[in-house]
Parts: C-alpha cells; sequence; structure tokens
C-alpha cells in the first residue's frame, strides 16, 4: 500500500510513484505551514503526543535519520531510535519479527531505510492494522521524502509554477532511489523539462528515464536549466568497474564553477548529501551562492514532520 489519495488519508508512504499531484502538492504546503516550528519552538508538540516513532535503519543515515527523530520530536512523539548494529538482527533475527517486536512495545509509526528494494513495502505489508510505515531508503528503489524535501527546495527556490523549469540531474542515476523519487515527484508536479545525464554505465533502465532528455554530454545537458541535482556516486551499490578513476569521472561529469556558469544565471545547486567533495560535486560549488543543499536539509525536517502528521495524526 503507498499513501492514498489526499494528503490526511495516508497510511503508508513508500514511494512517490503514482501518488496524486494534490497530494505531493498537499505534503508540500503542509511542510511550507510547520516550518516555523521545524527548528524549534514548542506549537507543535501535542500533534503525537503518546504517539512511538521508531526510526528502522538497517544502513546508515546523518541526514534521514537525525531530521526524521527532530521531526517526531517537535511533534511531541516519543522517539526509539533502532541500531541495528547493536540489535538482535545481528543474532539472526528476522526484520519481520523486528517490526513485530517494537510494535508490540507500542511503537505505532516506523520510519524504515534498507539496502534492498522493496524491503520496506513487504514489511508494511505484515504490519498491524494501526501501523504506519515511511520508507527512508529502500535500496535505489525510492527515498519519498528526499523527493518531496527537494520539490520544496525547488519551489521555495523558483515558485510553484514547475511547468516553467528546466531541471537537470546529473550523476549516478542507476544507483540513485533519490533520481528515482526526484523523477516521479518532477513529473507529476509537471516540469517543463527534465534533463538526465551520467556516464551510459550509470543510466538507469529507459523505463526510469521516461519523458526524460537524456545525454552523457554535461556540457550540453547544463546548457540553459533552472535547477541542477547532483547525485552522490553510489560506491556501496556499485559493481565494480562502472567508473574508470574518479579522476575522469570528475572531468566529465563533476560540476565545477565553470560548468555551472553554462546554466542559467540563476540556477539553483542541490545534492542529497552526502557529497563526494572534487567527484560530483567541487567544493566552491557545493558551498557556493548558488548552492541550496543546506536549505535541503533544512526542509528536511519541515517534510518530515508533514509526512509523520499526516500517517500518525489522523486518529
Ligand atoms: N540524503 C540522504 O538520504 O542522506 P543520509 O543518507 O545521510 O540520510
Amino acid at each position: 500500500m503507498t499513501a492514498h489519495a489526499d494528503s490526511t488519508r495516508i497510511r503508508h508512504l513508500l514511494t512517490l510513484e503514482g501518488l496524486p499531484r494534490e497530494t505531493i502538492a498537499g505534503l508540500l504546503e503542509r511542510a511550507e505551514a510547520v516550518l516555523p516550528h521545524a527548528h524549534g519552538g514548542t506549537a507543535k508538540r501535542g500533534v503525537l503526543a503518546g504517539k512511538a516513532v521508531c526510526t528502522l535503519f538497517f544502513e546508515p543515515s546523518t541526514r534521514t535519520r537525525s531530521s526524521f527523530q527532530l521531526a517526531a520530536m517537535r511533534l511531541g512523539a516519543d522517539v526509539l531510535d533502532f541500531n541495528a548494529a547493536s540489535s538482535s538482527s545481528k543474532k539472526g533475527e528476522s526484520d519481520a519479527d523486528t517490526l513485530r517486536t517494537l510494535e508490540a512495545m507500542g511503537v505505532q509509526g516506523f520510519v524504515v531505510r534498507h539496502a534492498r528494494d522493496g524491503a520496506v513495502a513487504e514489511l508494511a505489508s505484515i504490519a498491524g492494522d494501526g501501523t504506519s510505515l515511511v520508507n527512508a531508503g529502500d535500496g535505489r528503489h525510492a527515498h519519498p521524502t528526499q523527493g518531496l524535501l527537494d520539490m520544496l527546495t525547488l519551489r521555495q527556490a523558483k515558485g510553484p509554477d514547475f511547468g516553467r523549469l528546466k531541471v537537470l540531474i546529473v550523476g549516478d542515476v542507476k544507483h540513485s532511489r533519490v533520481a528515482r523519487s526526484d523523477l516521479h515527484a518532477l513529473r507529476t508536479l509537471g516540469a517543463g523539462e527534465i534533463r538526465v545525464c551520467g556516464p551510459s554505465a550509470l543510466l538507469p533502465e529507459p523505463g526510469v528515464l521516461e519523458g526524460c532528455t537524456v545525454t552523457t554530454d554535461l556540457d550540453a545537458a547544463l546548457d540553459g536549466v533552472d535547477a541542477v541535482m547532483a547525485l552522490r556516486l553510489q560506491h556501496e551499490r556499485m559493481e565494480s568497474g562502472l567508473v574508470s578513476s574518479l579522476e575522469d569521472y570528475r572531468r566529465d561529469y563533476g560540476l565545477s564553477a565553470r560548468r555551472l556558469r553554462i546554466a542559467a544565471a540563476d540556477a539553483v545547486v542541490m545534492h542529497p548529501g552526502p557529497m563526494n567533495r572534487g567527484v560530483e560535486i567541487d567544493a566552491d560549488v557545493a558551498d557556493g551562492p548558488q548552492s541550496r543543499i543546506l536549505s535541503q536539509v533544512a526542509n528536511g525536517v519541515a517534510v518530515r514532520m508533514a509526512v509523520l502528521e499526516a500517517l500518525l495524526a489522523r486518529a
């Protein structure tokens, strides 16, 4: 089960694929409304009072796990951080038994990251009636809240009319769940032109790229774009030999200040993090005036507040 037809009636959030435009827009509007509460203050603390949320991460994370924890705390939930490395998963306990065990303790909301495509949907399929799951990234499949926070960041920078925008996604698209969620969201919100660029070995199967202009030439791809979304080289998901060397990759696909000048003068630069500085993005671009990378991080708390509220505050 994925999210349903309006942002107040979501059971689980597993993917942005197929999510109606009004649901995505509703979550973005809700996130904008809670932004003033996302980095302090107590005005939203009652929303999830008495609820328990667990960040159940079987893969490492800095941004997603921390921002979900802060989001849940800002809404007044009790927050449990599951550490896979020191848990009974290490003794062979199954993911399903882990979920059921934590459910039995009264956890109603699970934020789950997993290395395997589809693992979070499998857990959602066995969850009890009162339990909601958010996919915090499964394999290369989906990272829906990253997609939402990227759309919020784009909307803040460029306004709500996505039809005017030329957006470029560049890098290791093949292994990127962020790219897949961004592509679903950009298509649903009606982005004017979506360009995708990377070495052919790091481009995904054609279905993922439906409706996109695809090229291996980064200078051509950058021409006149309003936003550049650079992706991390995902060494942990990559078979060896796909990239000849990091130096070659940087030369051909690294976002440098020189290259950024090919984009529109007011183009914004985004990256989901963590960054390989000096590989897919140069430090002066990541830290420069066109960068919105820390805005993405900041927006993550508000987006995750909106999502947790939509899932768990129904009753
Ligand atoms: N963007 C992202 O998912 O970052 P983390 O892996 O640090 O959560």
